[in-house]
C-alpha cells in the first residue's frame, strides 16, 4: 500500500528492503489504536543486524504480540518489556514483561517507572500513555539506549512535547523517517536512530 504523505528514507533503503527477508510484514496489525502496517514494516531494515534484540515498547496493546512474534520469528533472543497502564490493554504472552504503572507515577518519575540500572534497549517504541503525558518517557529511558538503537514515536505531532522532549534528551539522533498523516495514512510517526 502507498504511505500518503512525506517519507524521508536513506539511499539504501530500497535495496535493503528488496533484498532481505520480511518478518514484520503480514502480522494483521489493526491501525487506529494499534500501529498501522507501514509503520512498523517500514522499521525492518533499521533494526539490529544479529540474533538478539531488547524491545522496550511504552503503551501497549493489539500490536504488541504480534510484533513479538513477529521478531520472534527474525531474532533467537527477543527480550520484549511492556510499560502499560491498563490491564486491559497488558498483553498475554510468555516472552512479554508487562510492568504496570499509573499515569501519577509516569509524571512523578516513581520507582515504578523507572528502569533497572543495566537495562538497555536496541528498539524502543513510544505509544502510550493516552494523552501528552507520555513525553515524560524520554527523560527515563534516556541511559537505557543502546547507541544505534531505533526509537519510534507513534503520533509524533499530536503534541509538541513529543518532539522536544525527545530532543531534550537524545541530542545525537539520525532521523530516518517522519510521516505525516495522509488519507490512507491516519497515524504520523518519527522514527530515529540514537547516535
Ligand atoms: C495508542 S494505544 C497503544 C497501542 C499499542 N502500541 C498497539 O499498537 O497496539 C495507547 C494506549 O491506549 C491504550 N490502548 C491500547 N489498545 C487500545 C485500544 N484498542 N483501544 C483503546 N485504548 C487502547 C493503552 O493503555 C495504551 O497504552
Amino acid at each position: 500500500m502507498q504511505i500518503e504523505g512525506t517519507f524521508k528514507a536513506p539511499p539504501h533503503y530500497t535495496k535493503y528492503v528488496f533484498n532481505m527477508k520480511k518478518h514484520l510484514t503480514n502480522l494483521k496489525l489493526q491501525g487506529g489504536f494499534a500501529y498501522s502496517p507501514e509503520q512498523i514494516q517500514e522499521l525492518e531494515p533499521w533494526l539490529l543486524k544479529g540474533d538478539s534484540i531488547r524491545v522496550l515498547e511504552l503503551g501497549a496493546g493489539d500490536s504488541s504480540v504480534k510484533l513479538c512474534e513477529g521478531l520472534k520469528s527474525k531474532y533467537k533472543n527477543v527480550k520484549y518489556v511492556c510499560y502499560e497502564t491498563s490491564e486491559q490493554w497488558a498483553p498475554k504472552h510468555d516472552n512479554i514483561e508487562v510492568r504496570l504503572h499509573t499515569n501519577e507515577q509516569l509524571k512523578a518519575h516513581a520507582p515504578a517507572v523507572q528502569l533497572g540500572e543495566d537495562e538497555i534497549y536496541d528498539f524502543i517504541l513510544v505509544d502510550g500513555p493516552t494523552g501528552v503525558i507520555r513525553w515524560q518517557w524520554y527523560a527515563l529511558i534516556k541511559d537505557h539506549a543502546a547507541p544505534g538503537a531505533i526509537i519510534h514515536i507513534d503520533d509524533y505531532s499530536h503534541y509538541a512535547e513529543f518532539e522536544q522532549a525527545l530532543r531534550d534528551n537524545f541530542p545525537n539522533f539520525e532521523e530516518l523517517s517522519r510521516v505525516e498523516r495522509g488519507e490512507i495514512n491516519p497515524h504520523t510517526w518519527l522514527t530515529v536512530k540514537v547516535l
